[in-house]
Formats: C-alpha cells, structure tokens, sequence
C-alpha cells in the first residue's frame, strides 16, 4: 500500500506520514502541518464509479481541431503564448516583485476584452480604486474589463461561476486564500489549494486563468515549483532593474513551443512592445573598444543579436574576481580555464567581468566563441571588427563545435549591416549574402 503522505512543509512542499517540528528536505523548523483535504471526495466507498475507462487509441478521433485561440493583439503576447491564448487553458505567469506583471497583464486584459473575451481581472494587492488608476494612466479607463479585489477563493469561484468570463486574471495567486487550508496566504498549501481550485475550475467552465505568481528568494515560483505543473503554459517576466527592456519567456507551454520570449519595453505609459529587439540590443553600442563583441544568438524561434562586454584588469586581491551578468558563472570559468590551458592566454592574477548589454540574460552555449573572444579581446586591450558578428560552442579541448540555425544567425547579422562571421566549420557550409564567414575548427587556430 501506497505510504499515507499527509503531512507537507510549507516551506518547501516535502511530503511526510507523520508530523515532526523539523523539514528534513529544507531545515526549517515549525513549517509542518497536516494537509486537509481539498475538495470532497467519494466518501465510505471503497470503489469509484467506473470513469476515466480506457478506450483503444485507434478509436480515438485524430481529426481533434486545433484548439481555440485568441490573440491579443501584439505581436510579442501572441507568439509567447504559441500564437494567442488558448480557450480553457491555465497560465501562470512569474516574476520578481516590480518587473511589471500587474502592468502586462492589465494591458493583456485590455486587449483581450477588446477582441472579444469577456474578461475579469481579480487583484488581492489592489483596491479596484488603485488598478483603476493604473488603467487611467495606461489610457486603458474605457476598456470593457471588469475589476474586482478580493482573496478568498470562494469568494472569487461564486463570482465566477455568475458571471461567466472567458478570462479570469488573478493577482497574485499568493495573496489568495482558501479557507478549507490551515495555513496563512502565501505559503505553500494555500497556493497549491488555490491554483488546483482555479484550474479544475477553469477547466469545467471553458474559462481560461492567468495566475501571477511571485518568485521567491530562491528564484522559484512560491517556494517548491507547487503550480508549475497543475497548469499548461507557465511564462517568466524578466528583466534587470534599471533597464527598461522586459522579456517574456515561455517556459513551459503544452500549446506552443517553450523558450519563446517576447521582447517590451517599459515607458511612462505601460509596456511597448519591441518589434525590432536585435537593433535595441545593439543601440546602445558605441564606437569598437577592446573587449566588446557581438554575438547572433537564436532565443526560442527568432534570432536576437546582442552585444557581450568583458573587462580583464591586474586583481589587487590573492582571489582574482569573477562577475558575471546575464550569463552563466560556471561557463565563464570553463571558457577561461580552455582559453588557458589549450589556447595559453593565463587569466591569473587577473579580474575578470562579464556583462550582456541590455539586461538580457543568455544560456545558449552558442555564446561560448563570443565571451572567449571578448575575454581575449579585452586582456589583449585590442579591439575585434565592429563589423563583425560571433557564435559557436566550445568544447574542453578547445574544439568549436556548430550550433543549431546559423543561417538564421547569419540573416539576422546581414539585415542589421553586419559584413563578417566568426564560426566554427560546419559539415555542411552555410551561405549568405554579403557576409564573409571566418571560419574554424579549433579555438587556438583564431
Ligand atoms: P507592476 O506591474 O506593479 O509590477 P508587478 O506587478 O510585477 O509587481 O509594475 C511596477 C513598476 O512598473 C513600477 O516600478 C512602476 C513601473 N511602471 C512604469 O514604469 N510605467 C507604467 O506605465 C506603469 C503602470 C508602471
Ligand atoms: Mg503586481
């Protein structure tokens, strides 16, 4: 018999039989509690009924039509969600506090209502007062959507259940509190109660749910990622402080493809879309200096040129430093670590910083050839031609290894004015008009 699970911490989501005043999986004390049950079930029956009966897959009926979609309107929404929101999906849409969520979703709200949907946008942060105001200062006071504050989620289910939307925006699923859960607002049991709740509901009505969700601390969506799997499309809004570009990153989409990103930017007046995000990457670029390299990069379907910056100087400490931004820690080491013992370009006793311009973060190895070149570039204090772009994988040997859609990659550098390439060697050769390829198969041969 399956072991009864039915004590949780509400720090991190650990499952026990039984109670104790300490998480083993997390460490922290007090957090575990006994679950009640969510819903009731079948209750003194020892059998359910006979549903969910299996049936041969070749009865099933192949000609099941694309789901209903909805767009929005914008181009960078639309194609995130895999080319407009889907009738009765459940979406989850993660964020540090302040990057925009609230903004993105009452514009998305907005656009929705105005192709059709009928759409309620439910905020347990806000009064209706303060999210009205937003939408004044949006230039959305006009639109059709209809607000309500409100955190208890049987609160909110009766007034779904009357009013019938196509599309409920909750914000945030962390505020929202199901009084059959013995926990406080926020922790994991009421999340999870309520997202499930919100979901199933979503599902028998043909509505569709947004849930905005928080990232905690440890960059998770309300401690263990509780939500990511009860719903069908799960999208991150990111973006450095300081920056104004916004990225909007599907990270999971049972409708579309995953690692799709939608590019904004945020203004006096809400979000703007970018339509154009290889040429707002690379404005800010000056004339060539040492250590700045570009690197055509593919995120999701589309290529993104975008500009890698390195600063190499003497260390006064015994532990040189290693600041990255936007890019991976462990990678950088890597690349230094080839750069020196296959290529003999020694990092010792030598700062190093890695920064990519624009607040965008990269986790394509494809960036390995343009980090190792802005490394070398800086330490040598010579700059590498403005005209060219760079991309390719490096392996432990020093080997460069061909990345995925360089055709792509190339197109995209011509259309910005780019007249040069570095790569590695390809099997198959790639050409493309108006750029000169440089090519290699190993790192030490550049
Ligand atoms: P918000 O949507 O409230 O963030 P979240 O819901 O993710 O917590 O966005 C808050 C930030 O956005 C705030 O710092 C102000 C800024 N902002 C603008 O710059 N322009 C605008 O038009 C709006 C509405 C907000
Ligand atoms: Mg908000």
């Amino acid at each position: 018999m399956a072991k009864d699970l039915s004590f949780t911490c509400s720090e991190c989501g650990a499952a026990y039989s039984k109670w104790s005043g300490q998480c083993d999986a997390c460490q922290s004390w007090n957090t575990i509690s006994e679950n009640k049950a969510l819903a009731s079930g079948p209750k003194g029956k020892s059998l359910g009924a006979l549903r969910g009966k299996p049936i041969p897959l070749i009865d099933l009926d192949t000609h099941e039509p694309e789901p209903p979609r909805t767009q929005a309107g914008v181009a960078e929404l639309d194609r995130v969600l895999g080319g407009g929101l889907v009738k009765a999906s459940a979406l989850l849409v993660g964020g540090d506090p302040g990057i925009g969520k609230s903004t993105l979703l009452l514009q998305a709200a907005a656009r929705f209502a105005r192709n059709g949907l009928k759409v309620i946008y439910i905020s347990g942060e806000e009064s209706t007062a303060q999210v009205q105001m937003r939408a004044r200062r949006l230039g959305l006071e006009k639109s059709p959507v209809r607000l309500a504050a409100e955190t208890n989620l049987r609160d909110i289910l009766t007034t779904l259940e009357a009013e019938k939307p196509d599309l409920a925006i909750i914000d945030s699923i962390q505020t929202m509190w199901a009084d059959h859960v013995d926990s406080a607002p926020g922790s994991v049991s009421q999340v999870r109660a309520s997202a499930h709740e919100l979901t199933t509901f979503a599902k028998r009505n043909g509505m569709s749910v947004v849930m905005v969700g928080h990232v905690t601390k440890d960059g998770s969506i309300a401690g263990p990622r509780v939500v990511e799997h009860m719903v069908d499309t799960v999208l991150y809004f990111e973006g450095e402080r300081g920056h104004q570009f916004r990225i909007l990153r599907a990270v999971k989409n049972r409708f579309g493809p995953a690692d799709e990103i939608g590019v904004f930017e945020m203004t006096g007046k809400g979000l703007a879309e970018v339509k154009n995000p290889s040429a707002l990457f690379l404005s800010e670029r000056g004339a060539p200096a040492p250590g700045s390299v570009v690197f055509a990069g593919i995120e999701g379907t589309r290529p993104m040129l975008c500009e890698i910056q390195a600063l190499v100087a003497p260390s006064p400490h015994s532990q040189p430093r290693r600041s990255v931004v936007g890019w991976d820690g462990g990678r950088l080491a890597m690349i230094l670590a080839v750069l020196e013992s296959r290529c003999g370009v020694p990092f010792t006793g030598l700062d190093v910083y890695l920064n990519v311009a624009g607040g965008l973060r990269i986790s394509e190895p494809a960036a390995d050839l343009a980090v190792a070149a802005a490394l070398v570039s800086a330490r040598e204090d010579a700059a590498v031609p403005s005209d060219a772009v760079i991309f390719g994988e490096i392996s432990l040997s020093g080997a460069l290894r061909p990345v995925v859609q360089t055709e792509n990659r190339l197109k995209e550098a011509e259309k910005l004015g780019f007249t040069s390439a570095i790569t590695p060697q390809q099997a198959k050769q790639v050409a493309v008009k108006g750029i000169n390829l440089r090519q290699a198969h190993d790192l030490a041969a550049f």
